[in-house]
């Protein structure tokens, strides 16, 4: 599933093979922008099966979609230099400034540097304790609620996976801050991508009702992610953790500490890229399987025969093995980064598509991940596709949740660790009867929120 993973067999990567690329008319243009605004990851999906895997579209600004394998692979691999992050991004900096998701170039690589051996797989097993803690936090909270109280689960599991981040990355407990800082979060996403969408048309600046809603909610986010920082900073203790890494970093090539506004912002792009997404997978996750119970029930069993009544360890991991197969049948139904855009630096021919300099690549995750030439029944949630019999047949690039490349995600062997633990004990101990069955839409919004919230009465098994 990995890049690293060895590959013998012959794969959709190999040989040549030349692609058509289909170039919108005005009409079909206008039409499929409607469906964008509306809804962009489902409009990509839509576009792709309408009109093949290369889409050539000038609205909202010209660019190149595309859902292919072979060609997400070389945007993000093979010629990864000549793609960088587009300047679409920009939308996002009033909220995340130059932290690490929007910095480029050296000095991307080097605060990259900084944080990443606390990210790596052995290293976030020293989280374990911290988010089976949190998650016994909130079957405390489902505990005082009763079995007949309706719960917002999509709500629940942002304030738990912000709990765990709090804990675990800067010595904060979130509890008091979660709600503000998850709702200040998604005013401001919304915005941006709002703004993202109608390039020229919503810019930043004007003062409509909502960029200044998102105004508002940017300085309240600061002001409590300041309030994080001077607490962390003065609990630290000696202690080596990501805050004690950002706060005594010394820059490779000046010496100098990293100012605060730097460090402000990379506390928040951490904060918002390292719960968001990783709520989103748990909530899609009790929604697929309130619709499938058979799934539920064999999620349940292996929960049983692996950790019976007692609390997960870190040897209890590898052998959730279902558990994890739904995560990320989850995640390929449901990616919580839908879509990344890119653009083009130079001009560049690949599989017979010419690429002009400055066009911008919008890569469709959420199409790529329901491509019918790569998955059977691509609509369909099937976590056994994951199985370690069935998951050799899934293409390299046809798969990529976390991204992959030099981009790729930076927490993803904690975001697992955190998914796997939340889930089997979630699970273990309770079920979630939802309020109504009927199906959820997609709200994609940078991420790919639910459309509206799941509510469910949460009761002991
Ligand atoms: C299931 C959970 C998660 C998913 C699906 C996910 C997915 C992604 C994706 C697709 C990107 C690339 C975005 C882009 O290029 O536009 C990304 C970047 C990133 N993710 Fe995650 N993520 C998850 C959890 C986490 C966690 C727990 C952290 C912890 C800190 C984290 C930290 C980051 C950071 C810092 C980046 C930017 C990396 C860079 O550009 O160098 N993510 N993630």
């Amino acid at each position: 599933m990995t890049e690293s993973s060895p590959q013998q067999k012959p794969t959709v990567l190999d040989g040549t093979r030349h692609f058509d690329v289909r170039t919108m008319s005005f009409l079909e243009d206008a039409v499929a922008f409607l469906g964008v605004l509306r809804n962009y990851a489902e409009a990509a999906c839509r576009n792709h099966r309408r009109y093949g895997d290369v889409i050539r579209t000038r609205l909202p600004l010209p660019s190149l979609l595309i859902n292919h394998p072979r060609h997400v692979h070389h945007v993000l691999r093979a010629n990864v230099l000549n793609y960088p992050k587009s300047r679409r991004y920009d939308y996002l900096r009033p909220l995340l400034g130059n932290g690490l998701f929007l910095s480029d170039g050296d000095f991307w690589a080097r605060q990259r540097r900084l944080v990443a051996p606390e990210f790596r797989q052995k290293s976030v097993q020293r989280f374990l304790p911290v988010i089976v803690g949190n998650v016994q936090a909130l079957f405390a909270e489902w505990e005082r609620s009763g079995p007949h109280a309706v719960r917002d689960l999509s709500d629940d599991m942002m304030r738990f996976t912000l709990w765990v981040v709090g804990d675990a990355m800067f010595r904060s407990d979130f509890r008091a801050e979660a709600e503000e800082i998850g709702h200040t979060l998604e005013v401001c996403l919304q915005q941006a991508t709002l703004q993202m969408m109608l390039p020229g048309i919503l810019r930043p600046w004007m003062p409509t009702p909502g960029n200044l809603r998102a105004r508002e909610a940017e300085q309240r986010l600061n002001a409590v992610v300041r309030k994080v920082i001077a607490h962390g900073r003065a609990s630290g203790g000696g202690q080596i953790d990501v805050l004690s890494r950002l706060t005594v970093a010394k820059d490779e090539q000046t010496g100098a500490q990293m100012d605060d506004q730097q460090l402000l912002d990379e506390v928040k792009s951490l904060i918002l890229a390292g719960h968001e997404t990783t709520s989103l997978v748990l909530s899609w996750t009790f929604y697929l399987l309130s619709q499938h119970p058979e799934v539920e029930a064999r999620l349940v069993d292996e929960v049983r025969s692996v950790l019976g009544d007692r609390l997960p360890t870190s040897e209890d991991v590898p052998r959730l093995v279902y558990t994890q197969q739904v995560l990320f049948e989850t995640m390929r139904l449901y990616p919580p980064v839908p879509g990344v855009p890119r653009m083009a630096l130079k001009d560049d021919v690949f599989d017979g598509i010419t690429v002009h300099a400055g066009e911008e690549i919008a890569l469709n995750i959420y199409a790529t991940h329901r491509h019918p030439e790569f998955w059977e029944r691509p609509d369909s949630f099937d976590p056994d596709r994951f199985s370690e019999a069935r998951a050799e047949a899934i293409q390299p690039y046809s798969f990529l949740p976390f991204l992959l490349g030099r981009r790729a995600c930076l927490g993803e062997h904690l975001a697992m660790l955190e998914g796997v633990l939340a889930l089997a004990m979630m699970v273990g101990r309770y079920r979630f009867d939802r309020e109504d069955r009927a199906p959820i839409a997609t709200r994609p919004i940078s991420t790919l929120r639910l459309a509206r919230p799941l509510r469910a009465r949460v009761r002991r098994r």
